[in-house]
């Protein structure tokens, strides 16, 4: 009996030191991997321009005036506490005038589902889940290119993914007459996701009468235009402007899906607030559905973190914190599209031959630049500028003090004139 006893146990345990064995390195993510060689990194002169966050013009980060003010003003608040359900409701209500506008329709009749969501990510990840289990044989159309992590969100929640045309990367610029021949060859009833301002990575938005071509296609199609809307205010300067794909949408009466995050227009990226919502029929249905994406926060995370989403509120409920925040939005667009100018100014004067005007003609936070993965190697390994592998820039880490030095670098890896440069810079630009 005994020597029986001490078999098992030998038996699990060997068993229990291959519960793991089969499990791999997971693939470096590429946003993350590029913040993890920029620490390796030992020069003094290093910049990091991959992570998507704004600095100041020190190169360091920001809390913008309006959250400070509405910390003070949370300072000892009972939710912290309590139920937070209150203070979600709030929030989503703040949220869905923003996007959708505050004297909409949807908004006053209650036309709408709105959960808070763990910032921009989480919300998207909560649509897909919802997506998968109402609409299980559908598919989800993404931009090419897109935000690397899209195609994650979809594929871990089962959602299939489909490419659809975005960007011309010899003209550098929106590739429209494809895209439109996506949405118009999609089979009908499929789901769209749009960036509705400050196309990440590209900074190449659909113009206005762009937005209205494509809302009515979706429309005749019968498509799900679903929005994901990163950075309302980075495009413009102005959030409601930077809303108004969103809106003609509306005007065409579409049901649509938005993710809001507030991550990176009031800086709060640690904070984690977000908020998803869905426009439906009559509040009866927006009912159902929240309930619905209500079970689905539930079982994934609970409920969500109170304190970030005490600060949007109380900014976005009172007039004058509103304003505030509308101001320093502009003045974080105005530094970037200053350092856009700077860029592209300090690399005419270094005679490069390549031509740069697509800095200046683009938005956002980031510059899609023209860079060969090997000149992004080469700008890491030579000169300690950090970027993801596409070339895409974040203005957010350019400053006065090292907007000279990489300028003085991009030139240095693109001014051989070596041919695969060119031809992508130089196309019909
Ligand atoms: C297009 C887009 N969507 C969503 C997100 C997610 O942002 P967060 O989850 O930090 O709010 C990002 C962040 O980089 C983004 O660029």
């Amino acid at each position: 009996m005994r020597r029986f006893v001490t078999s098992t146990v030998r038996r699990y345990s060997t068993r229990n030191f291959t519960w793991w064995d089969h499990v791999r390195p997971a693939p470096k993510d590429p946003i993350m991997g590029v913040t993890e060689a920029f620490n390796a990194d030992s020069s003094p002169n290093k910049i990091n321009l991959g992570v998507g966050a704004y600095r100041d013009d020190e190169g360091r980060p920001v809390v913008l005036q309006c959250v400070r003010e509405a910390g003070a003003r949370i300072v000892g608040s009972q939710f912290l506490e309590s139920n937070s359900a209150a203070v979600s409701s709030k929030m989503v209500e703040e949220c869905v005038k923003l996007v959708y506008g505050k004297d909409s329709d949807v908004v006053n009749e209650g036309r709408f589902a709105g959960v808070q969501a763990l910032s921009g990510t989480g919300a998207c990840r909560l649509f897909a889940e919802f997506q998968r289990r109402f609409h299980p044989e559908s598919r989800i159309y993404l931009p090419d290119p897109t935000w690397s992590n899209h195609h994650n969100i979809w594929r871990d929640a089962q959602v299939p993914s489909k490419k659809y045309h975005y960007y011309n990367f010899d003209s550098k610029s929106l590739n429209f007459s494809m895209l439109i021949d996506d949405v118009k060859n999609a089979p009908d009833g499929s789901f769209f996701l749009f960036h509705p301002c400050a196309h990440n990575p590209t900074g190449m938005d659909p113009t206005e009468e762009q937005w209205k071509e494509i809302s009515y296609q979706c429309k005749v199609k019968n498509h799900f235009p679903f929005f994901d809307m990163a950075y309302q205010g980075f495009a413009s300067g102005d959030p409601e402007k930077d809303a108004r794909a969103i809106r003609i949408f509306l005007e065409d009466e579409h049901l649509t899906g938005c993710a809001q995050s507030f991550a990176k227009n009031m800086g709060l990226y640690g904070h984690r607030v977000g908020c998803l919502s869905i426009l439906c029929t009559d509040s009866k249905q927006g009912a159902a559905v929240r309930g619905q994406l209500q079970q689905i926060a539930r079982a994934m995370y609970g409920s969500p973190p109170v304190h970030g989403v005490l600060l949007v509120s109380a900014i976005l409920s009172n007039p004058d914190m509103k304003s505030l925040w509308i101001e320093e939005v502009k003045m974080m667009v105005n530094r970037i599209q200053k350092m856009r100018m700077t860029l592209q100014e300090s690399l005419e004067n270094l005679d490069s031959p390549l031509n740069w005007e697509h800095i200046t003609n683009q938005v956002g936070l980031f510059f899609f630049s023209c860079l060969t993965p090997k000149e992004v190697e080469q700008l890491a390994r030579e000169f300690h500028i950090f970027m993801t592998h596409d070339g895409r820039i974040s203005m957010g880490g350019v400053t006065t003090g090292n907007v000279n030095y990489l300028a003085n670098a991009i030139h240095d890896v693109t001014r051989s004139g070596k041919e695969e440069t060119k031809i992508l810079c130089n196309v019909g630009v």
